[in-house]
């Protein structure tokens, strides 16, 4: 059903080094115009350099659902978001969301500020909003040991944060922002498996209960939580389904989940 459909990708190809095709591209054209012959070595190098990042990939994602993308280092998690946020240009197939997205990178950029300031990023201060933020990613424990609790400056003077502080930071940023898509880029690094599993359940799961939502995680609870999880392997789609599916038809999946 297309009118509760959030996101669709329909075998989407895609690589980072695209530049290195284009190139070759240009110069088999140039030759064709100045008449010469097409240097053999452009389809050699071709094939060479341009190894795609995620390959044939098809997936739907319907409003309010939860999408767990696992898969081990370097099998194409966070290039699946870039292509969904348009920085990875697919070279084939077809991408369609509806609108706004809201991202949480792995690692969030802070600027000079107050930590609130971070948080709102740009955004308008709405109490009940912020709060319930706040509170579902855990940070209000560590904004009552703070001078200064959320007004406290961060960088150039002002308190550095730990991994976990700015993971936590960087998730509450894309959670207060109002968007129709959410895409959480491994939120959980740097956090211990306690406050991981509370945040995952008071935020992506509670908080975020009607969101549209992609988590990069390769965790078996949280994948056992998702509507719908992708595990890719080297960029292809290992599997596609709903958990009960993925252990009936790979019963191996947890070998793919480590690393
Ligand atoms: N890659 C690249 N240029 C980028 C981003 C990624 O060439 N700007 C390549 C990486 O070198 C890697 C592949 O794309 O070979 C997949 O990377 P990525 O999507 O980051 O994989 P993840 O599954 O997200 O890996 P991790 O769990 O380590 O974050």
């Amino acid at each position: 059903n297309r009118t509760t459909t959030e996101l669709e990708l329909v075998n989407v190809s895609a690589s980072w080094d695209e530049g290195i095709g284009e190139l070759f591209e240009k110069i088999k054209q140039e030759n064709k115009a100045n008449g010469q012959p097409n240097c053999d070595a452009s389809l050699f190098f071709t094939n060479l350099y341009i190894t795609p990042v995620l390959k044939n990939i098809s997936l739907y994602l319907e409003k309010g659902k939860m999408l767990a993308v696992a898969g081990s280092t370097g099998s194409g998690k966070s290039s699946l978001l870039m292509m969904i946020l348009g920085e990875l240009v697919p070279s084939e197939g077809k991408i369609r969301h509806s609108g706004r997205i809201s991202f949480s990178p792995q690692t969030p950029w802070i600027m000079p500020g107050t930590i609130r300031d971070a948080i709102l990023f740009g955004l308008t201060y709405d109490e009940y909003r912020y709060t319930s933020v706040i509170k579902a990613c855990q940070l209000e424990e560590d904004f009552a040991l703070l001078p200064e609790k959320d007004k406290t400056l961060l960088v150039e003077g002002g308190v550095t944060l730990s991994g976990g502080q700015r993971a936590r930071l960087g998730l509450a940023r894309a959670v207060y922002k109002d968007a129709d898509l959410y895409l959480l880029d491994a939120p959980f690094t740097h956090l211990d498996i306690v406050t991981e599993k509370e945040i995952f359940e008071k935020c992506v799961c509670k908080l975020m209960a009607s969101k549209t939502r992609i988590v990069v995680t390769s965790k078996l609870e949280h994948l056992k939580r998702a509507d719908k999880i992708l595990l890719l392997h080297n960029g292809d789609c290992y599997f596609y389904g709903t958990f009960s599916e993925l252990q009936a038809q790979r019963p191996d999946f947890s070998s793919l989940l480590l690393g």
